[in-house]
């Protein structure tokens, strides 16, 4: 067990000589966060990234064209459309959030020119693997330092099953070559980490492969693939499972036709201004249009279990998604124990939660998180010694997180590694806003990977979040 109060102390001492302002590696794309003592006001946060990425990638592959209303314009998802684009498919940006996809059809893409640069995007990468697994070209596949470093052994396994090959570094990690195969076989493949990539990457390949192919997941994963194609008219078959989990199949070589989609804003987005007003001395804001997919709420079951004052109104279905315009409001928040079965229904909304629970009265047990060491940063390290770098007694045990909250914000007063990952920074700057001493990131920049505006959102609730 990691005793993270003492690696505190140490961070703390680190910390103190770094603000002095020698040798602290902080870029000037570093943000600060103030203590502020109201929160109000109605704010929309960008797209959903995950439906965004499917949105793009799904139309690409319908045959006409298709609008999408509320893309995310996050670099992710940018990374996505310059993909397709690569691919042959047109993909144009109208402004406003408005784009318009002319597809080349199931089977349809061409093989790209440049090796396709997926920059910090994991969903991206392993979704669009999935998709050209079963095209007759070879691809390359690049990104950044984090993306690099993350785990594609999960996809390129299936999809050699399918008959791709794929050329990775050791560790099965990017660069990679996917080495696309003509004579495709579908799969039933039983998921061995609750991944909704993976499932997606499969379903994907086996768009454009005969026949059926099946992917079992004992453990329910977001569905935003399965409706979506639904929505463009795959033949899908979904059996919910007696010992619990699905069965999906997509029936090969569909004919997609072009639907429209209005993308919901993003639920994971929405968290960090949600733990922002419940910690707030006076909050009382509401997020409109906010995807409630019941496969990511959560974060929002966990919050309120806590003693979260959140409630759903106007709940409506648009494209297919369940939303609804969220209120929020301050809450004295108690810790409490969150079950592992409940980790992929909030697993990017774990650091926020952390957040959420240094504020809390009392110990949070969160159970399960082994699938945080390979999100865009180890995310269980970092939040270890990010909050214990800002005063929080807190303890990592195998994969359970244990967050001791003392009905009180934490000091704050530390400089926060951010290692390229935009969900680490985010929460930081959400616990800056409760504690006497500004908390800091040293590089605010992957913020825009899934939240461009993030500090302008923020700063429009009373947050004070700047250089
Ligand atoms: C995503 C699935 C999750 C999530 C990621 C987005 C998706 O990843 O963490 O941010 O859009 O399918 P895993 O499939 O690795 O759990």
């Amino acid at each position: 067990m990691t005793d993270w109060s003492k690696a505190g102390l140490y961070a703390r001492a680190w910390v103190v000589s770094d603000m002095t302002g020698v040798g602290t590696g902080v870029t000037d794309r570093g943000l600060t966060s103030r203590k502020v003592g109201r929160l109000s006001g109605t704010a929309q946060v960008p797209g959903d990234k995950s439906i965004s990425h499917r949105a793009l990638m799904i139309a690409g592959i319908t045959v006409g064209k298709t609008t999408i209303t509320g893309l995310l314009e996050g670099d992710d998802v940018l990374a996505t459309a310059s993909a397709l684009r690569a691919m042959g498919a047109k993909v144009e940006q109208l402004g406003g959030g408005v784009w318009r996809i002319s597809g080349v059809g199931v089977g349809g893409l061409g093989e790209p020119a440049e090796p396709l640069d997926l920059g910090n995007a994991g969903t991206a990468t392993r979704l669009l693997m999935g998709l050209v697994a079963t095209h007759d070209f070879t691809s390359f596949f690049t990104g950044d330092a984090s993306l690099s470093s993350r785990p594609m052994a999960r996809v390129i396994k299936p999809l050699e099953a399918m008959g791709a090959r794929i050329v990775a570094r050791s560790g099965g990690r990017l660069p990679l070559a996917v080495i696309g195969t003509a004579t495709p076989l579908p799969i039933t493949y039983t998921l061995p980490v609750a991944s909704a990539q993976v499932k997606s990457a499969i379903l994907l390949a086996g768009l454009n492969t005969p026949g059926e192919t099946t992917v079992i997941e004992p453990v329910l994963t977001r569905d935003h693939t399965e409706l979506m194609l639904t929505h463009f008219g795959a033949e899908m078959r979904i059996e919910e499972l007696a010992e619990g989990g699905r069965k999906i199949t997509v029936i090969g070589h569909p004919e997609l036709v072009p639907a429209d989609i209005v993308v919901p804003a993003d639920p994971s987005s929405a968290a960090f201004p949600m733990v922002a007003a419940l910690i707030a001395p006076e909050g009382d804001i509401i997020l409109s249009g906010v995807g409630t997919n019941p496969l990511r709420t959560g974060l929002i079951q966990t919050l309120i279990e806590m003693g979260a004052a959140i409630t759903l109104e106007n709940p409506r279905i648009e494209g297919g998604e369940s939303v609804a315009d969220l209120r929020v409001r301050s809450s004295a928040l108690r810790g409490i124990t969150v079950p592992a079965e409940r980790a992929p229904s909030m697993i990017d909304e774990y650091p926020v939660l952390a957040v959420a629970a240094a504020c809390a009265t009392g110990r949070t047990t969160m159970l399960g998180l082994g699938e945080l060491r390979v999100k865009e940063s180890d995310r269980l390290a970092a939040m270890a010694t990010g909050l214990a770098a800002c005063g929080v007694k807190l303890s990592v045990e195998g994969d359970t997180l244990i967050v001791e909250g003392e009905g009180r914000p934490p000091l704050g007063g530390a400089m926060i590694a951010t290692e390229l990952d935009h969900r680490i920074a985010m929460s930081f700057l959400v616990l800056g806003t409760v504690t006497a001493e500004p908390v800091m990131v040293d590089d605010g920049s992957p913020i825009d990977t899934s939240f461009p505006g993030f500090a302008a959102l923020m700063n429009g609730l009373g947050c004070r979040i700047g250089a």
